[in-house]
């Protein structure tokens, strides 16, 4: 079945319809704020890898103040945002407008792109950064993870001059084997880290996210474009070199999403095949979570 006819009999394709989102991808950015409250507080907002936007929509209509006009929004962005309310969209492709959101296009891997987010914010701090990014798949595992990683590295380089402390950051990873490696360099930087796995992305697809809070980067740090943040040889940073024997860590991951609403691939049960690899990655999925609360407390005190 070509994907296109996957994605119309999936309830989160006809909701977001419904919903005005562009994509079905705005209930991966829902839930992930049901679980964890990542809205909370928050004014300041940049949305990474952007298009075709629905995060940003469901941005603006979370953090500019609800039953706000439209209208006023999109002359507060006109004029360069106001003081309370601030969303930033980056992508290399252009993207329709969104009132209340301000948009620049290009590569977040370039250092014109990232000069350009952090100048917008003329010093001044987000609470949140997001980022969906995703490279045009090969298939090749091993490949894809590694480029998933280096917008992950490029958006953690821009989040770490533009994020306020205490400031919260989620991004789109491929779970592969260097997830542990991942997660205890991103705890150099923030508090609490988890890997979740919203309701709405389908089981069949290797993406999670990672959610990053309390961010507290290491005393001394200083942000630079130039240095590749999560390459422990260029780093130099204390604590970069802790996978080994007993510091290894079990990461903690987390379903998020009411788990008795929709399933992103019912089809699954009944189809036998798929139905056995469903079985299989709610089993997994379940001792992980459980795994993970452990492990939570021993990240915690370990690191
Ligand atoms: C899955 S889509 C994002 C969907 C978006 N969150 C939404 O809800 O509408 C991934 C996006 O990442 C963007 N992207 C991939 N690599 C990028 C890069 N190096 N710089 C900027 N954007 C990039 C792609 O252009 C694509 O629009």
């Amino acid at each position: 079945m070509g994907k296109a006819s996957k994605d119309k009999r999936d309830i989160y394709y006809r909701l977001a319809k419904e919903m005005g989102y562009r994509a079905r991808s705005a209930y991966k950015l829902l839930q992930l704020d049901e679980e964890f409250g990542i809205f909370k507080g928050v004014s300041r907002a940049v949305d990474l890898c952007a298009a075709p936007g629905s995060w940003s929509q469901v941005l603006a209509a979370n953090l500019w103040l609800k039953g706000e006009a439209e209208a006023e929004a999109a002359t507060a962005a006109a004029q360069g945002g106001s003081e309370e309310v601030r969303i930033v969209a980056v992508d290399l492709q252009e993207m329709a407008p969104i009132p209340g959101v301000k948009q620049l296009q290009g590569d977040i891997t370039s250092l014109s792109t990232a000069e350009a987010i952090i100048d917008d914010f003329r010093g001044g701090r987000a609470d949140l950064v997001v980022c969906d990014g995703a490279p045009d798949v090969t298939g090749l595992h091993d490949i894809d993870e590694y480029i998933q990683a280096q917008l992950l590295l490029a958006a953690l380089n821009i989040t770490t001059h533009v994020l306020a402390d205490g400031g919260i950051f989620v991004a789109k990873i491929f779970r592969g084997k260097d997830v542990s490696l991942l997660h205890s360099q991103l705890r150099l930087f923030f508090r609490r880290v988890a890997v979740a796995k919203p309701k709405s992305s389908r089981n069949s697809s290797i993406e999670s996210f990672v959610v990053c809070q309390g961010y507290q980067p290491p005393p001394g740090f200083s942000p630079s474009m130039l240095t590749p943040l999560l390459d422990h040889k260029a780093s130099g940073l204390p604590g970069a070199h802790q996978l080994l024997g007993q510091c290894k860590c079990i990461v903690p991951f987390v379903a998020s999403g009411d788990l008795s609403g929709f399933d992103a691939e019912p089809g699954a049960l009944e189809d036998p095949e798929a139905a056995g690899d469903s079985a299989q990655h709610s089993a997994a999925m379940l001792s992980k979570v459980q795994l993970g609360e452990g492990s939570e407390r021993r990240a915690d005190s370990g690191q």
